[in-house]
Formats: C-alpha cells, structure tokens, sequence
C-alpha cells in the first residue's frame, strides 16, 4: 500500500483544511507541519509579503523549527502551502531543500485568493530534481486528486 506524507505549511489555516481532507481519504497517510519560529512573519500580509520577498532576494530562507520525518519511510509525500505572490511559503523552499535526495513521488497542493500566478513553475524550480508529479489547487475535488495520484 502506498505510504503518503502530506507535509503543509500553512499561515492562516486554510491550506491545513485541505491537508486534513486529504488525510481523511488516504488511510496510509502520516501528516508534518512545515514549521518555523513564531516571530518569522506578520499578521499583517503586506510584511509578510515584504519579509518573504526579502528572503527569496537574498536566498535567506527560514529554518524549520521541527525535524523533518524519515522520509525515506514514504512512496508519495504531497506538500501543501499557500499561494504567496505567485510562489509557494518561502518555509515550503527550505522543507524542498532539505528534501532533496528523496526517491519517491512529490505532489503538490495550494490554497490562493484566486491568482495561482506562476506558483506551479516556482515549486518545481524550488523541487529541483525532485520527480514532481501532479498539482492540486484550491479545496474543491480533493477526492478526484487522490483517485489520480495514488
Ligand atoms: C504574503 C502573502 C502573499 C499572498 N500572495 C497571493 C497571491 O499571489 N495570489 C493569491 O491568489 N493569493 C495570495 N495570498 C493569499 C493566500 O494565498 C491565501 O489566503 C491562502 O489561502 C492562505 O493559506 P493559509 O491559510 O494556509 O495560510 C497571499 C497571502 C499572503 C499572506
């Protein structure tokens, strides 16, 4: 049976509904929240905006607070985040770094204020030889996903 992490970041707890739908339907799925100091962003979303537009000019991006699971204990890991100016959380760049090596499958999810912009092309830049699979947006047919892509 496939094993599926489902590894999210999310802000303001939307993209983290979805993460838990999609571990409601897959009975093999463990769930990691992408997690970084409190202090790290804003409430405000114009210096949230600021401070991670910064980290992605100077390449400074946020250390996670939590160890990453074994991830070589999963076939599938799906990454969920927010849509932030076109691209994914800049926590989602260092969780992909600190990925990079894994042999298995990675799919992606976003939840977004209605412009995805160029958030597809940014994941699999920030994947690098990651075998990216499949992109999911928004809340709605999360069923018909995991049908596709387990
Ligand atoms: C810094 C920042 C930048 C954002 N940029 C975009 C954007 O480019 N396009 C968009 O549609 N929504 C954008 N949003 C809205 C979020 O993608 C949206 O509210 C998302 O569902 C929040 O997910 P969360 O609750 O899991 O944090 C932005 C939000 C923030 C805080």
């Amino acid at each position: 049976m496939t094993k599926v992490l489902i590894a999210t970041y999310s802000q303001s707890g939307r993209t983290q509904e979805v993460a838990d739908h999609l571990a409601s339907l897959i009975s093999n799925a463990d769930q990691y929240q992408i997690t970084v100091a409190d202090d790290t962003f804003s409430n405000d979303m114009y210096e949230t905006d600021a401070i991670s537009t910064n980290q992605i000019q100077t390449g400074n991006f946020p250390e996670l607070v939590n160890a990453i699971p074994n991830v070589k204990d999963y076939d599938l890991i799906l990454v969920g985040s927010p849509v932030w100016r076109g691209a994914p959380a800049t926590p989602v760049h260092t969780f992909l770094e600190r990925l990079q090596g894994y042999q298995g499958e990675v799919a992606t999810f976003y939840t977004d204020a209605g412009s995805a912009g160029d958030y597809e092309k940014n994941f699999k830049k920030w994947a690098g030889n990651l075998d990216v699979v499949s992109t999911h947006e928004g809340s709605h047919n999360i069923k018909h996903w995991v049908e596709q892509i387990m």
